[in-house]
Parts: C-alpha cells; structure tokens; sequence
C-alpha cells in the first residue's frame, strides 16, 4: 500500500451499543501508515470503543469503516482473521490468557504465522527482555502486578511486528520511567512503519512528542494535527 493511501479510512462512522444513544458520532477520519497518533478525551469519551471498531470487535452502527481497503462491515470470515494478523493490541484490561505462561503469551501471536516453536520462544524471550521481563518467563500472569502484565500485553502486541498497532492506556500501570521505555517501543514501531495509535491520559507525553492527536469529545472527534500524513 503506498504511502499516500490511508490504512484506515472511517467514514461517517456512527456507534451506539444496542438501543443506547451514539457514542461515537460522524467520525470521518484518514489514517496513514508510518504516522503516530495520540487518541484521548475524558473517560467515557468514546476511547475504548473506536480502538473496538478499528480491532474488529465490533461494527459501525452506520457509516463506513475501511482498514487495508477492506469494508469491514461486509468482510468474510477469513478476510477478518487475515486482517486481525495486521493488527497488534494492547488492551485497556489486558486480556492475558491466565492459563499460560508469560512466554507462552506473548508467543501465541506467532503461532498463526506458522513460526517454529524455537523460533517463537527465541523471539518471545527477545521481546520480554527489551520490556524488562527477562526473569518472568515461565510465571503465569496472575501472580504479576497490573505493571508487569500491561508489558506482557505490549510484548504480545508487537511481536508479529503489526502493520497497525493499538494500545488502549498502555501506560496505565507503569511509573515514569518505565513509561518512556514504552513509548519509546511505540515509537519504535511506528519509525519501522507501523500506523501506532495509543489512547492516553497521560497528558505529558502528548505535549512532549509532537504528534497528531485525535480529541474525542461527547462522541464527537477532532484532529489537531502536527503532520496529516504522519512524519517521515
Ligand atoms: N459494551 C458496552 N455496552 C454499552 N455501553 C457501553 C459499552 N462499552 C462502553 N459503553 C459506553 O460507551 C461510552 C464510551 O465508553 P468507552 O469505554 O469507549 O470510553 P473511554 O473513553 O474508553 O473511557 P475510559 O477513559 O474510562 O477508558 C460510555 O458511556 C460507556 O458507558
Ligand atoms: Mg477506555
């Protein structure tokens, strides 16, 4: 895909859950790979529920939404799991499988891809050792502080080096320094061609690194940008 094309085109993208009223309302937004964008707005603003749309847990209530040139709305099955590959997340809970190991997490990833077992485990144990977990291998997550388990969430997230890569409050658990470890890894990602798109509170780093950030406010988004089309 080149670069002057959009990974990520919503349309008019309208959601509400069941009956209730629209959180997210007419959001019509381009997202462009290798580009970095901050998403943030106050709790309840909407956050969690378009990093929802953009994993493909959920659909737009109306309005279009395109990932890789592809109607999700009209996707097959396999066209899902396919784009799912393409698409690294961390999530705001974490979603950690408590029946594996810390290894054994972050490289199921690689599994779909086909990876050896000793290649999996090789680059699994890599990636932990970059996020500081070098000494967690065989833990199972729920003897882990909130912390160490959002760094596993990153480890898994990135470890098939996603063409998009989402993280919902990555930095929720995590103390300052830590934090720049992290952002530093998104930023990584992003430098490697990713499209990166972190939800955050954490208001100093969206004043300190000079990205685009998304604003969503009463389910309405707007953009201040510092490069439309990321930086290069
Ligand atoms: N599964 C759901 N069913 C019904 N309403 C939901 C559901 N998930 C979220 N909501 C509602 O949608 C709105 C937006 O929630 P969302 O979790 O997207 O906000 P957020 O910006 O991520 O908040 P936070 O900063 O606290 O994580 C809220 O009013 C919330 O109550
Ligand atoms: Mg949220």
């Amino acid at each position: 895909m080149s670069k002057e094309e959009p990974l990520i085109v919503f349309d008019k993208v309208i959601l509400h859950y069941g009956d209730g009223a629209p959180v997210l309302k007419n959001i019509s937004l381009s997202l462009y790979e290798k580009s970095f964008y901050f998403l943030t707005g106050a709790s309840g603003a909407g956050k969690t529920s378009l990093m929802r749309l953009l994993y493909m847990g959920i659909k737009p209530s109306s309005g279009q939404l395109k990932i890789c040139n592809k109607n999700v709305s009209e996707i097959s099955s396999d066209e899902l799991c396919e784009l799912r590959r393409r698409i690294g997340v961390v999530f705001q809970d974490f979603n950690l499988l408590n029946h594996l190991t810390v290894l054994e997490n972050v490289a199921l990833p690689l599994k779909v891809t086909g990876e050896s077992k000793k290649r999996r485990e090789y680059q699994a144990k890599e990636i932990l050792d970059w996020v500081g977990l070098g000494n967690c291998f065989d833990i199972f997550p729920d003897t882990l502080s909130g912390g160490q388990k959002q760094r596993v969430a990153i480890a898994r997230a990135i470890i098939t080096r996603p063409d998009i890569l989402l993280a919902d409050e990555p930095t929720g658990n995590v103390d300052e320094k830590i934090a720049n470890k992290l952002m530093g890894l998104f930023y990584g990602m992003h430098k490697i061609g990713a499209c990166v798109i972190v939800a955050t509170h954490y208001r100093q780093f969206v004043d300190t690194f000079h990205y685009n950030e998304l604003v969503l406010n009463n389910g309405f988004l707007s953009s201040n940008d510092y490069s439309t089309k990321g930086d290069s």
